[in-house]
C-alpha cells in the first residue's frame, strides 16, 4: 500500500519526503486554510517536495464551474489530480475532466454505492473517510472493505485512497483490507515511528557503546 501524506504544511512535507515514505499528497480547503501563501504557489512547492500525485479541491459547486477550476488547477503542474466532493455535479464533471486525461480524486465518500458511481464516472481515485464514521460512532473499516471487495471484482482501474486516517492502527487495517493508498496527517506519521522499546533498546546500545569506548581509553592510558 502507498503512503500519500494528508497536509499542505510544507515542513512537515519536507521532512515526510525526506524519509523516503511518501508516494504523493491530498491537501482540501481546510488544510490550506493553515497555511500561508498563494493556492498555485503551495501547489507548485507541494509538486516540487513531493514526486507523486498531488490532490487539490474545487470549491466550484457546479459541474461547468468545477471543470473550469480543475483545468485551471490542473494546469499548475502535471502531478495535480482534482479533488471533488461526492455528488452529481461532481461526477458530471468527473467524466468531462477523465475524458480530457485530467485526473480526479473523488472525496467525501462515505459508501460503496458512492465509490462504484465515481469509479463509473472515471475517477481515478476514491477516498472513504475512516475517522469521520469513528466520529459518529461507526465503523469506516467495514465501509472500506465492501469498496475494495467490490472494486477487485469489476474492472475499475480506480485505485482506493483510504482517508480521514486518525491513528496507526487505521493504517494498519486499511493495509490489511486491500487499500491501494493510505493518505495519513503528519502528525500520525510521526506516531507510527514511535515505540518506546525502540527507544530505551537505541538508548541501551548507545550507552553500551559509550561504556565500551570508556573502558578501552582507561585501558590506553594505563
Ligand atoms: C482526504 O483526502 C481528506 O483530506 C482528509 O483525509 C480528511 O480527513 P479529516 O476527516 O481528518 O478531516
Amino acid at each position: 500500500m502507498k503512503l500519500y501524506a494528508d497536509t499542505a504544511d510544507l515542513n512537515d512535507l519536507e521532512t515526510l519526503a525526506a524519509w523516503g515514505v511518501l508516494s504523493g499528497v491530498t491537501t482540501n480547503p481546510t488544510l490550506l486554510s493553515k497555511v500561508e501563501g498563494e493556492e498555485g504557489e503551495i501547489y507548485r512547492r507541494v509538486c516540487e517536495l513531493v514526486d507523486g500525485p498531488v490532490s487539490a479541491e474545487v470549491v466550484a459547486e457546479a459541474r461547468g464551474e468545477m471543470v473550469s477550476e480543475g483545468r485551471r488547477l490542473a494546469a499548475i503542474h502535471p502531478n495535480i489530480v482534482i479533488k471533488l466532493p461526492m455528488g452529481a455535479e461532481s461526477l458530471a464533471a468527473t467524466n468531462t475532466l477523465a475524458h480530457e486525461g485530467i485526473r480526479v480524486n473523488m472525496t467525501l465518500c462515505f459508501t460503496a454505492p458512492q465509490a462504484m458511481l465515481s469509479a463509473s464516472a472515471g475517477a481515478a481515485f476514491v477516498s472513504p473517510f475512516l475517522g469521520r464514521f469513528d466520529d459518529i460512532g461507526q465503523n469506516g473499516l467495514t465501509t472500506l472493505a465492501e469498496i475494495v471487495e467490490a472494486f477487485a471484482m469489476s474492472d475499475y482501474e480506480t485505485e482506493v485512497l483510504a482517508a480521514s486516517i486518525r491513528h496507526p492502527i487505521h493504517v494498519v487495517e486499511a493495509a490489511r483490507m486491500g487499500a491501494d493508498i493510505a493518505t495519513i496527517p503528519p502528525k500520525v506519521f510521526y506516531q507510527m515511528l514511535q515505540h518506546p522499546l525502540t527507544a530505551s533498546g537505541t538508548a541501551q546500545f548507545t550507552a553500551d557503546h559509550e561504556a565500551r569506548q570508556a573502558k578501552k581509553a582507561t585501558e590506553v592510558s594505563q
